[in-house]
């Protein structure tokens, strides 16, 4: 190993890499990470020193706040490779803001926009031979913190860390996702922790997608916890609909979290002329639709889903095939968004940032 000291943030090098022992045309999602990932921690008040060093597991004491209480939040972002090998971050800013937000809900210390971006940039630097060009392949980019205090008192912690991983990814979803529409379970409620990128909202999700899974659905479309008749997001991703001509998103609220992926796709599809409307979506609007042949197109929006094709739903013990359609505004938007991070198309949005 070797230590330098590059702009505060000190760099312990692995002293050799794993990179050859990855199989980059056959990723399973998230399961494989780069040489380093970067830290800092949070004690007495303040952020300390941050380090760069190489990936590996760390202890922690069992009586640590994160186990007990959930204090854990997250990010998904990725960078992108172009054909110069130039290496681009799509819309750092919306994920940096969205950590604070989370962390802010989550009672925890929120993290200085120069520890996240110099940490990030400089990561991405040091393992920039394993991000692999080309469509469809990008860094996942895993910002997240932890409670790190200890003692069992149910009080928020008084010591945290912050971390960044990075994980080489091709497609989230491979085969076709057929989803189910939640009428019992929930995943947030006004009030609660739905807007957070928080640990325990992903958590909640597991035992009834789990349910779902086991009749053959990917994932579940969650709908208002007081009604269960508006459709609000999917597990890993927003979610819109298209009836007609129109391409139909929740707002997001206190129970919908603000997709950077989804907001983008809002302004992409204006910009092509497409009608967008941003308003509550109800089952039975939906279900009316796929009825009379007016639903042409549901599809999940997300960093890791990018934009996923949703084949078909179900509804209580009913199940409603989507219509094959050869052009659809997910391909159209899918394709406009990964030229745009790929940069094979302008940015004009200003969206695409070099590190
Ligand atoms: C992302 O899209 O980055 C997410 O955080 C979803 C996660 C469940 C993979």
């Amino acid at each position: 190993m070797s230590t330098t000291q590059t702009n505060k943030i000190e760099t312990i090098k692995a002293s050799s890499t794993k990179i050859n022992e990855v199989d980059f045309s056959n990723l399973s999602f998230g399961s494989v990470f780069t040489d380093h990932l970067f830290e800092c921690d949070y004690k007495n008040g303040e952020w300390q020193k941050p380090v760069i060093k190489p990936y590996a597991p760390f202890l922690l004491d069992p009586s640590t706040r994160v186990f007990h209480y959930g204090q854990a939040i997250f990010e998904g972002m990725k960078a992108y490779k172009d054909e110069n090998d130039d290496v681009w971050l799509f819309r750092p800013d919306e994920n940096y803001k969205r950590f604070n937000t989370s962390a802010v809900r989550m009672a925890m210390p929120e993290v200085p926009e120069d520890i996240f971006m110099s940490g990030l940039n400089q990561l991405l630097q040091l393992d920039e031979a394993w991000i692999k060009k080309g469509k469809g392949n990008a860094m996942y980019i895993r910002p997240f913190m932890i409670a790190t205090g200890t003692g069992v008192i149910a009080n928020p912690s008084d010591n945290y860390k912050f971390m960044i991983i990075l994980s080489p990814v091709s497609s989230y979803y491979s085969g076709e996702v057929k989803v189910l529409i939640a009428e019992h379970y929930s995943r947030a409620a006004n009030g609660g922790i739905g807007a957070a990128k928080a640990a325990g909202n992903y958590a909640a999700q597991f035992y009834p997608t789990n349910l779902a899974n086991k009749e053959g659905f990917q994932q579940v479309i969650w709908t208002d916890d007081a009604t269960h008749t508006k459709l609000e997001e999917a597990g890993t991703m927003n979610v819109f609909f298209r009836i007609n001509d129109t391409l139909l998103t929740a707002p997001v609220s206190e129970r919908i979290l603000d997709g950077v992926t989804r907001k983008t796709l809002i302004d992409l599809a204006k910009s092509i002329g497409i009608q967008v409307e941003v308003r509550s979506v109800l089952v039975s609007e939906l279900v009316e639709a796929a009825k009379n042949g007016s639903l042409k197109e549901i599809f999940g929006a997300g960093t890791a889903a990018v934009v996923s094709v949703i084949s078909g739903f179900s509804y209580q013990d009913v199940y409603y095939e989507l219509p094959k359609i050869e052009f659809t505004m997910a391909l159209q938007l899918k394709t406009k968004l990964e030229n745009i991070q790929n940069k094979l198309e302008e940015d004009n949005f200003g969206w695409t940032v070099k590190i």
